[in-house]
């Protein structure tokens, strides 16, 4: 019935406390300035403004989205495939409301969107759905074989026009390319971590030290 659809959120996820997210914040748009003066990055601007020579400012390129989370189900209230047993799951009712601390070790740039990679432990991937990289095969064939929560992540910022569920497709396009061995290009060891460069504009720096981000499992009906 329609009242049943609408007691499903629009998605269930970690939603990042407001400190860590200031920090995220500042982190993100200092590694943003330095990425956009690198040479190396100048190099291959093109695939972000698509002329050659072409100054691009990534943090006016890129748009902040809301608060930040990292979604585990996106139910679209009830209208996804998979929802309502996904709400239904022990592990979803037990652990609605309680706190976790995640992990994000990487941060990742491609002409479309700007995200850091969570990466997460046994006990968050109970909150994984099973097919989320699956659901994924038809924009990046190669997730089907990737490992469960290959695509877990948080929306930092979408170029103009882009939706924020590309960032976890460009998140399982970098991952499948290391998984089939392309090491890509390590750029240059940055006091934040190595950055590495995998073609197509596809931009990730490996942190040194992941940020440790307490987050409340819950979900969103906006
Ligand atoms: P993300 O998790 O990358 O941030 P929207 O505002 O577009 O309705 O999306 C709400 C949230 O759900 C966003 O966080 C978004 O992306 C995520 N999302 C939207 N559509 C999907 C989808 N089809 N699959 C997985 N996550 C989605």
């Amino acid at each position: 019935s329609q009242l049943e659809e609408m007691s499903l959120p629009l998605y269930f996820g970690w939603f990042l406390l407001s400190s860590i997210q200031d920090k995220i914040r500042c982190t993100s748009m200092d590694f943003l300035k330095t990425l956009d003066t690198l040479e190396a990055f100048k190099k291959h601007s093109i695939d972000f403004t698509g002329k050659a020579e072409k100054e691009v400012d990534l943090e006016q390129y890129f748009k902040a989205k809301g608060t930040l989370h990292c979604t585990t189900k996106y139910c679209d209230y009830g209208k996804a495939e998979g929802a309502k047993e996904y709400a239904q799951k022990p592990a979803v009712t037990d652990f609605y409301g309680s706190a976790f601390e995640m992990s994000l070790s990487a941060l990742f740039v491609t002409p479309r969107t700007f995200g850091a990679r969570v990466s997460l432990t046994e006990e968050q991937l109970l909150l994984w759905p099973d097919d989320a990289e699956k659901e994924a095969a038809s924009a990046v064939p190669a997730a089907a074989s990737l490992p469960l929560g290959s695509r877990a992540h948080v929306t930092l910022g979408c170029a103009e026009g882009i939706e924020p569920v590309q960032t976890g497709l460009d998140l399982l396009q970098i991952v499948a390319l290391q998984q089939e061995g392309q090491q890509g290009e390590l750029v240059e060891e940055m006091e934040l971590g190595s950055l590495t460069y995998y073609g197509e504009g596809r931009w990730l720096i490996s942190l040194r030290e992941p940020i440790c981000a307490p987050a409340c499992f819950s979900s969103s009906y906006k």
